[in-house]
């Protein structure tokens, strides 16, 4: 068990003495004082549980030392000791803080049960406050934004956790939530719907994946549960939850079954598709070059041999999407890869007035890539970007950035088109998804283009807002 630390502060050294000697009998450590400035001293220097003082001190009265020896160490527990003159003095002491008081003669029982008393409630205390310190910085750490309202809707405790970058708030206290999170805000989330049914039905309501209620960060998903305390008031309490990460790593899983299961089912079609398909391109071709097939005839079967082309291309597109080989990887360096590439394109770019910003990192490592599966890959994200300029403008911009960051290589491709609404941005890599005319697209080469990235384990995702431009982001393993 803890020793006990008494300190006794009494002028009569005798009185001291005694004291000192009976309570260390009884297994406390004393420490004495003669007056209030030694006493004063001697805390300094170590933690004491509980003080007996005499009201009557020679430098300052008694009252004055509790008043002071309570705010240095808020811990310590005081009994006054007093003679019958000093009384009125000793009950203004118990109002300033003091535990008890007693009267000299000190009968030494009285005083054994006053000091047991006044140590249990020393400890009861001592373990609250490091309780309430221990809840504080549980809920500070907390990866959580949590909040507690009261009936006006003003904050009555709000923690800004160095845990979330969601949550960076100072002088939140006493502020109304609508200056915290602004009104629009709480109404496009739900979240005032929600409170008014907390408070009016008194139960708890959960609001899964709702945009971030704090304009700071306006990309992050979150889920809100929203209670009242049940401490008799109808204070509310609200905790938030960033979900972002999750909800990628979901969705990213949901695609890549889709894809998978999807791509059983398509490899079957597109298989037997092929034979016919082969059939009615092999006869077209023979047929054209008949000298007696002409005219109109000729036209037509031209345009059968041209369709049954097209076709094959779907067959084709369809078959790498649901089969995509196994990457054949080798030691490539991305830049020159890119720059293959763009010069390929160069034509096109250039008719089409796209004009291409490089912002290539010349210091990057090679990677393990299959170069044929990552050429169509940038040829798919390159082509989709000028089909898309094109879509709106008479010309525009493609940056294309490469750099190396947290053990990836990161590949960015940024287009001043009219950019993807939120609504399609979840689309985009579904195979047969496309926004083009029937003939110009297949709504295959991001479908695609995922399952390559996929294959040599790493991410592909697009960022973009209607009328903002669109940035495809490719991250790959070093
Ligand atoms: N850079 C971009 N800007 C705007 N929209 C884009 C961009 N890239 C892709 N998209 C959208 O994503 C859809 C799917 O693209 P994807 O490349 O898979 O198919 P597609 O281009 O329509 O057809 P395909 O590539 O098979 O010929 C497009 O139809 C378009 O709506
Ligand atoms: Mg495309």
């Amino acid at each position: 068990m803890e020793r006990v630390n008494i300190l006794i502060v009494d002028d009569d050294p005798d009185a001291c003495k005694t004291l000192q000697m009976i309570l260390e009998e009884r297994g406390y450590t004393v420490s004495t004082a003669e007056n209030g400035t030694r006493a004063l001293e001697i805390v300094k220097e170590k933690k004491f549980d509980l003080a007996i003082l005499d009201i009557k001190l020679p430098d300052i009265s008694g009252t004055e030392l509790l008043k002071k020896l309570k705010s240095t160490t808020p811990d310590i527990e005081i009994i006054i000791t007093t003679g019958y003159a000093t009384i009125q003095n000793a009950i203004l002491a118990l109002r300033e803080g003091a535990f008890d008081y007693l009267t000299k003669p000190l009968d030494i029982e009285d005083l054994t049960i006053s000091i047991e008393r006044a140590i249990e409630k020393q400890k009861t205390e001592t373990a609250l406050r490091r309780e309430k310190e221990l809840n504080a910085t549980i809920i500070l750490n907390l990866p959580l934004f949590i909040v507690l309202l009261d009936e006006n809707l003003d904050i009555l405790l709000c923690n800004t956790s160095p845990c979330n970058p969601m949550i960076n708030l100072s002088n939140a206290l006493g502020k109304n939530i609508s200056e915290i999170i602004p009104s629009e805000c709480l109404k496009k989330t739900g979240l005032l719907e929600a409170i008014e049914k907390v408070t009016h039905e008194g139960i708890a309501v959960d609001l899964h994946r709702i945009e971030c209620p704090l304009p700071s960060d306006k990309n992050r998903i979150c889920d809100a549960h929203i209670t009242l305390t049940g401490t008799g008031k109808e204070d509310i309490l609200l905790i938030i939850r960033d979900v972002t990460e999750k909800v990628a790593l979901e969705t990213q899983l949901i695609r890549s079954e889709k894809l998978a299961a999807l791509g059983q089912l398509v490899a079957g079609i597109a298989h037997e598709i092929n034979n016919p398909l082969t059939a009615v391109l092999g006869f077209s071709q023979l047929l054209v070059t008949e000298p007696e097939v002409k005219g109109e005839i000729k036209e037509d079967l031209l345009r059968i041999k041209q369709e049954a082309e097209r076709a094959r291309k779907i067959v084709q597109g369809l078959l790498s999407f649901s089969r995509p080989n196994k990457p054949q990887k080798e030691p490539i360096n991305i830049n020159e890869l890119l720059e293959k590439i763009l010069s390929m394109r160069e034509y096109q770019l250039r008719v089409n007035n796209i004009e291409i910003i490089k912002n290539l990192d010349s210091n990057l490592p090679q990677v393990s890539i299959d170069p044929y599966q990552l050429e169509q890959v940038f040829l798919n994200i390159i082509v989709n970007a000028e089909q898309a300029i094109l879509e709106t403008n008479k010309k525009g911009k493609l940056l294309i950035g490469t750099k190396k960051e947290n053990g990836y290589l990161k590949i960015s491709f940024t287009d001043s088109g009219p950019g993807i609404s939120k609504e399609n941005l979840l689309k985009i890599f579904d195979p047969f998804f496309s926004t083009k005319d029937v003939g110009k697209g297949t709504g295959l080469g991001l479908s695609i283009t995922y399952r390559i990235i996929e294959q040599h384990n790493g991410k592909i995702y697009a960022l973009s807002e209607e009328g903002q431009g669109t940035t495809f982001v490719i991250e790959l393993p070093l």
